[in-house]
């Protein structure tokens, strides 16, 4: 994202049109259960994907959700979206709670809560074109909007940049990007209140991610629509989001305003993530910044560690950190709504280290090595 100046961390904020509560989850878990043993299959354990998330989402906002490979981001997005059933937990939509809501009782929300993919190709049924693409879900919810379905698809078009005469068009004459732009023209079609992009612009080139998520900034901006953006990138997020939750092994252990997150941030894991983002990206407020190699694979979420499940790659972890799960709260020096689930959390400063931490011992021991010779 570097290299496309539109995407400048010193982009004015969004209007704040940010209002009433509209998604709220709870104690979200999902634990997917894992059979084996010969000759009757049991369960003999499960992938804890999602263990206890709580989270909410205001009208019109954009929250973040961010974390390494399999920390269960695209889980809790399913999760939201109801693509997938909750182990337990609880998910509210506009004060209604849907967690074991049926199909009949789902139906007027599901056109509520659209998502986005990452990959536009998959997503999209190559075997029909793009009006079709769009128009499907305005058929399945029965919506006739004023001057036809044909019409509105055409709008649609024009709205996410595409040319409305390429309505008889079949996904693969598209590039990636047009394709995601399609994938979002078929989101926008039930006019949604909120969106879950699960990382909408990470299959996308670099030159055309910014395009991309230029377009859901301006869908955010101009129809209040609220948005669920899971990456993976820092960067992009810290553009697009005005809150950003930070997930590691199923749970959320930093949430907060994007200030707080990227400038005082006061998990270590929070702390690691924010320098591997490239100096650029964080402008001259971030010079200097500390850096911390996070080394190392994610611990299984079959059996994760005990206590704080970070402790296994945390430069700070004391004996307490392995008997006791730190609590989601408020920790002194935090601003409102600045969350920590940490025991002996970092001071709230990015500034720099005597020297690097290097967070994985054999790695460390390896370059000494290497160094030596
Ligand atoms: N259907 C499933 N059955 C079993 N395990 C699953 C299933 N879906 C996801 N998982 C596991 O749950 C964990 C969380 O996966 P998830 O896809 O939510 O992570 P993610 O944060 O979206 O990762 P990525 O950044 O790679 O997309 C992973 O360990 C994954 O292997
Ligand atoms: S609770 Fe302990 S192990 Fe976990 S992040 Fe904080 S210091 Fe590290
Ligand atoms: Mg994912």
């Amino acid at each position: 994202m570097s290299e496309n100046p539109t995407l400048s961390p010193e982009r004015q904020d969004p209007p704040d049109a940010v209002g009433e509560t509209l998604l709220s989850v709870e104690g979200l878990t999902k634990h997917f259960p894992i059979y084996g043993g010969f000759p009757f299959k049991r369960k003999v354990g499960a992938v804890q994907a999602v263990d206890g998330v709580d989270l909410t989402v205001r009208a019109g906002e954009s929250i973040g959700l961010v974390g390494e490979s399999g920390c269960g981001k695209s889980t809790t997005g399913r999760l939201i979206t109801r693509l997938m059933q909750p182990t337990s937990g609880r998910i509210t939509y506009a004060g209604q709670d849907i967690t074991r809501a049926n199909r009949r009782q789902l139906a007027p929300i599901r056109s509520e809560i659209q998502m986005i993919f990452q990959d536009p190709y998959s997503s999209l049924n190559p075997r029909q074109t793009v009006g079709t693409i769009i128009k499907s879900p305005m058929e399945v919810n029965g919506i006739n909007p004023p001057g036809g379905r044909e019409k509105r698809v055409r709008e649609l078009l024009e709205t996410v940049g595409l040319n409305p005469e390429h309505y008889n068009r079949f996904p693969h004459e598209f590039s990636g990007g047009q394709r995601q732009r399609i994938g979002v023209a078929r989101a926008l079609a039930l006019e949604p209140k909120l969106i879950v992009a699960d990382e909408p612009v990470s299959a996308l080139d670099v030159s055309i991610q910014a395009q991309v998520v230029n377009l859901l900034q301006k869908v955010r901006e101009e129809l209040g629509i609220a948005f669920l953006f899971i990456a993976h990138d820092l960067a992009i997020v810290r553009h697009f989001s005005q809150r950003v939750a930070v997930m590691y092994l199923g749970k959320v252990v930093e949430i907060g305003d994007r200030d707080s997150i990227y400038n005082r941030p006061r998990h270590p894991y929070t702390h690691a993530l924010l320098s591997a983002v490239p100096e650029v990206e964080l402008a001259e407020e971030t010079e200097g910044r500390e850096r911390i190699r996070l080394a190392g694979d994610v611990p299984s979420p079959v059996n994760p560690p005990s206590g704080c499940r970070f402790r296994t790659r945390c430069w700070k972890a004391q004996d307490k950190c392995a008997t006791q799960e730190p609590p989601l709260v408020r920790i002194g020096g935090n601003r409102e709504g600045h969350l920590t689930a940490c025991h002996f959390p970092e001071e709230p400063t990015i500034a720099a280290r005597d020297e690097d931490v290097v967070l994985d011992p054999a790695l460390a021991a390896l370059e000494e090595a290497t160094d030596t010779h």
